[in-house]
């Protein structure tokens, strides 16, 4: 027998490891696809950005088409998106970089590209088919998981910190005005009223606490909402709520959308896809206003839905919304570097 110590296994990560998901990482569809493709028209040679990488469905396509001398920039605030995408672009080949990055520090990802304008930006926001399969991410409440929900699990406060130390008023601003839950009060108490004695830590917990008090009604009658909208119900919302809080999405999205002018080549077109109605108005206004001043020469007049064949085969499509602007050839001069 040797003197030495066994060797310990040095744990990693679970965001390290190769894990069996519902999902396997080919199931996630990219969204809108054909739309954006249009929208941007990615051309060979041209340097374009893939804000959210995801598992490279829409890169993969943006790299194809700007192939074999064009550079794809791609960032993901999720570190577990990173291996796979990469691996699946460098299956096609061609020049692409990949950061591990917010891309609200795309100003900083750029400037380690050595790029400072570019062709083309795509931000297809909220989170993939397999975050919301995993259980473990605590993003949804039909599996029952540690209330996590951070897309970057390097860092930041997790939902269930959130939960168990902010204060009613906020816990209740943050369902009713991230999650339009007309409840959100009343919910905020029962969560502040549970962790006094025991906190809520697993998302079970939590979609218990809410179904007993705020069960679903169903309203019926001329006038009331379809009743599929009304069962999404205030699981759905406290949940989305929640994980809009944790990764502070609309303050990364609000960076976003400052930095775009200064990113884009004049001429160069930008197409973002939102999931939540208050990202949609955000992105509209932002358009809007750019084009008022002059910054956009084009920009959508309704936002783009994804098409009834499109829904069917991709539920997870169905509240998506495409917004497409476009810079002007000659914008005012504080709309560039
Ligand atoms: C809907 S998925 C993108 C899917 C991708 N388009 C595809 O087809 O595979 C959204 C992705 O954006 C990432 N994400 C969300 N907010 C982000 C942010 N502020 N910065 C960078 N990535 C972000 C999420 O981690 C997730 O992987």
């Amino acid at each position: 027998m040797s003197d030495e110590e066994p060797k310990k296994k040095k744990r990693r990560p679970f965001w390290r490891k190769r894990v069996r998901r519902s999902t396997t990482g080919g199931e996630h569809k990219p969204v809108l696809l054909a739309e954006v493709l249009d929208a941007l028209k990615p051309q060979p040679g041209q340097t374009v950005i893939d804000c959210t990488l995801g598992f490279a469905g829409h890169s993969l396509e943006l790299l194809k088409c700007i192939s074999p001398d064009g550079l794809l920039i791609a960032t993901d605030l999720d570190p577990a998106n990173i291996e796979p995408a990469r691996e699946k672009l460098e299956a096609e080949g061609g020049l692409f970089a990949v950061h591990h990055s917010n891309f609200a520090g795309l100003i900083g990802v750029l400037a380690m590209e050595g790029v400072t304008q570019v062709d083309g930006l795509l931000a297809d926001l909220g989170m993939s088919s397999m975050q919301v399969d995993d259980r473990r991410r605590g993003f949804s409440f039909m599996r029952d998981g540690p209330l996590d929900m951070r897309m970057d699990p390097t860092r930041g406060r997790t939902a269930a910190q959130l939960l168990n130390t902010l204060p009613a008023e906020e816990l209740a601003a943050c369902f009713s005005e991230l999650g339009d839950e007309p409840r959100a009060e009343l919910i905020a108490a029962a969560i502040v009223e549970q962790r006094k004695t025991t906190p809520i830590e697993r998302t079970k917990e939590l979609r218990e606490l809410i179904e007993r008090v705020a069960p679903v009604q169903v309203l019926r009658g001329p006038g009331a909402p379809p009743e599929r909208k009304q069962l999404l119900g205030p699981t759905t919302r406290v949940f989305q709520s929640l994980r809009i809080l944790v990764n502070r999405e609309l303050a990364s999205l609000t960076h976003l959308l400052r930095m775009l002018p200064t990113i884009l080549k004049p001429g160069a077109t930008a197409a973002i896809i939102s999931f939540h109605s208050g990202e949609d108005r955000l992105v509209k206004v932002a358009f809007r206003e750019g084009f008022r001043a002059g910054i956009y020469d084009s920009v959508s007049a309704d936002a783009v839905r994804p098409t009834f064949d499109e829904r069917r085969a991709n539920p997870r499509s169905r509240s998506a919304k495409l917004r497409v602007a476009r810079k002007s050839a000659k914008p005012p001069a504080s709309a560039s570097l």
